[in-house]
Formats: C-alpha cells, structure tokens, sequence
C-alpha cells in the first residue's frame, strides 16, 4: 500500500466518522485546509520531474477528490439525520383547543355599497368603474364644465403638481360622475350601470371628509324622461330604507351636466328628537339628478338626438349615516375598533333583496 493510499484510507475513515458538523469541519481542515495533509501533498507536485508528475499527479489529484466527495456525502448524512431527529421530536396536539380567530367586521360603508349593488343590480344596473387618479377633462370638461367654468372652483380639487406623459393635468377625482363618460366611451349605448367609489375633496369638519365615498347612476336608452328617473328614485330608496312611506321631493336646481338638474329630497318624521326617514315632517337632501346634458352625450361619443338618459350622484356615507343613525362623518375613518365592532357588520349578513338589505339581527 503507497503512503498515499494509506493516507486516503485514514481520511475516509475519519470522515465517516465524524459524528456532527464541528467533527466534520475538523477533518476537511487538516485535509484540505492551507496546512492540511492533501494540500501539503499537492504542493510536492511542483518539485517533481515531470515523469514524477506524471504518475503522482493523477493519485494525489485523486485523493483530493475522493475527500472532497466523501465529506460531501458525510454533510448531507449528518443534515438529514438532524432533521429526522427534529422531526421526530415535535408533535403537535391535535386534540387542544384552537386559538380564538381575531374577529373583524364589515364596515359600514362596505354593507352600504353590498346593498347598494344589490338592489340596482334587480333594477338591471351593471357596476361600472373608473380610477381614482383621474384627469381633467374626465373629471371636468367631458362633464360641460370647461376650464373657466365656475362649478369647477366649487369642487375644492386635489391637483397633483405634474402632467401625466401626454401632457394631461391630473387630480383626484372629486365625484364618480367621470365614470358615466368612460363608460358611454367604451360600451356606448343602451346603457345602465351604477358606479360606486371613493372620491376627494379638500373640505374637513363633522360633516365632510377629505375622501368620501359615492355611487353614480347613469341610464341611458331611447326615449328616457323625467318620470323614469323618480321613478328609480322612489322604488331604489323605499328598497334601501326598507320603508313604503318614503316620500321624495325633487326641487329644481342647477348641475353643468345634467338639464334640466333636480335635487332630491327625502322626507323624516320626528321620533324622540331624532330624524327617522318616512313620512314629510321635514325635508334632507339626498342626492343630485337630472337629465344628462346633451353635451355630455356628445362628449361619451353618442347621438344627442337618438340617445337620452338620466343620472344622480349620492353620498354613500350619508347614506349609511341616515340607514344607521352614526352622526360623526370622521368617525367612519379614524378605525377605532370599538366603532367599528359597535357599527361593523357580520360577514355573514349578505345583503340579498330576498332576506333584506338591512341588519339580519
Ligand atoms: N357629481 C355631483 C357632485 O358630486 C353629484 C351629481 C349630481 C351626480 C347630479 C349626477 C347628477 O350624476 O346627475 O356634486
């Protein structure tokens, strides 16, 4: 046996018998390391003769790599015994109680939005969408409000400092009435959808928030009047407040893209002080309305003349308040939890017109 020979058997044998990964690292050092026994050998390569060389280089190379190979081998043994070992030291009682799960709930303005869509969606209204990060002309002058226009400075508008790439003035969208233009835009007509969103105004007290939320409704067909638009408003509301005396006055009133432009009333009776909806004691504001103007017909890319419709904006956080007597606006966004576990609903309360739109309990 050559002294190489016997020096490889040494080394696999301490190899194999390296019982964890230090006792490992032990051997690979005074093998392979800079003052290891192979590397001693391999630097006697550079003395010989080239005939030694020769026959010596493919041993000594060999040894090298037979070590390397085996602490290789060794590692991976010693790795996965640990894991085994892990493994079957860890049990997990099946049998113990599971942790209670954190319970949230449904805030109410996304019950609002539920219900909403629910109803609408029986009246034969698909939900449309627009973005939040909107541009001028969406916003402003598709809806016949041109750049001089006085309505626009009432609209207390987030502008961002910059253009977009192609030279557009941007903002956030301060109502979800540019969605009726993207939509007529895209699908063209018959129409009828409802669009429901978040929209920004730069207006902060007990009653406004600097973002709030909106559903716009937009229907457009042949021969659209007046009475269609109340009578949507009467059969929507009497739905959503699920009350029969729900009675509404529409006051004549002026927006740039609707003509003629109504405001809607809705009566409340008095109960303990409070203002419950039903009946016609008095009179709150519950949204705006009106026949789409003719120009923005024009603008969402249809025939004045073939096409009319109707549209109206509501508040969906007022409404909410109104369904569910909340009287603080900013509450609605401070996520208190104790707000939002005293208001919040179940997720199980599905609004379904079948089983109502309001709370199950
Ligand atoms: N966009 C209006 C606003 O935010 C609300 C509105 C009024 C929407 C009349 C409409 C409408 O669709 O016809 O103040």
């Amino acid at each position: 046996m050559t002294d190489i020979d016997r020096l490889k058997a040494e080394l696999l044998d301490a190899v194999a018998g390296a019982g964890d990964a230090a006792a490992l690292e032990q051997v690979r050092v005074a093998a392979l390391g800079k003052q290891g026994s192979v590397s001693g050998l391999l630097k006697t390569l550079g003395k010989m003769t080239p005939e030694e060389r020769q026959s010596e280089g493919p041993k000594i190379h060999g040894l090298r790599e037979a070590v390397t190979d085996a602490i290789a081998a060794r590692k991976d043994e010693l790795e996965s015994a640990a894991l085994e070992q892990q493994l079957a030291a860890e049990t997990i009682d099946l049998s113990l109680p599971a942790p209670e799960a954190p319970r949230g709930s449904v805030h109410p303005v996304s019950q609002v939005m539920d219900e909403l869509a629910e109803i609408f969606a029986d009246l034969g209204f698909a939900v449309a969408a627009g973005p939040e990060i909107e541009d001028d002309w969406h916003n402003f002058t598709a809806l016949n409000m041109p750049e001089s226009h006085p309505a626009r400075a009432m609209h207390d508008t987030f502008y961002f400092p910059d253009r977009d790439a192609q030279g557009r003035e941007m903002l956030l969208r301060t109502h979800t009435s540019p969605v009726q233009i993207r939509t007529m835009l895209k699908e063209g007509a018959p129409l009828r959808i409802i669009a429901p969103g978040r929209v920004y105004r730069s207006d902060s007290d007990a009653t406004h928030t600097p973002m709030f939320h909106q559903i716009e409704a937009l229907v457009i067909d042949r021969d659209i009047h007046l009475g269609h638009l109340k009578w949507t408003l009467e059969t929507f509301l009497k739905a959503y407040f699920e009350r029969d005396d729900i009675v509404l006055r529409l006051r004549p009133s002026y927006f740039p893209f609707t003509e003629p432009s109504v405001e809607v009333d809705v009566g409340y009776t008095l109960v303990d002080g409070k203002r419950v909806v039903g009946g016609s004691e008095g009179w709150m504001e519950v949204l705006g309305s009106g026949m789409v103007n003719r120009r923005v017909i024009e603008f969402g890319g249809l025939d004045p003349d073939e096409w009319q419709g109707f549209a109206f904006g509501i508040g969906v956080d007022r409404l909410a308040m109104l369904k569910y007597g909340m009287d603080d606006l900013r509450a609605f966004f401070d996520g208190d939890v104790r707000w939002l576990s005293h208001y919040g609903f179940s997720a199980l309360d599905v609004p379904t017109l079948s089983a109502g739109v309001g709370t199950l309990a």
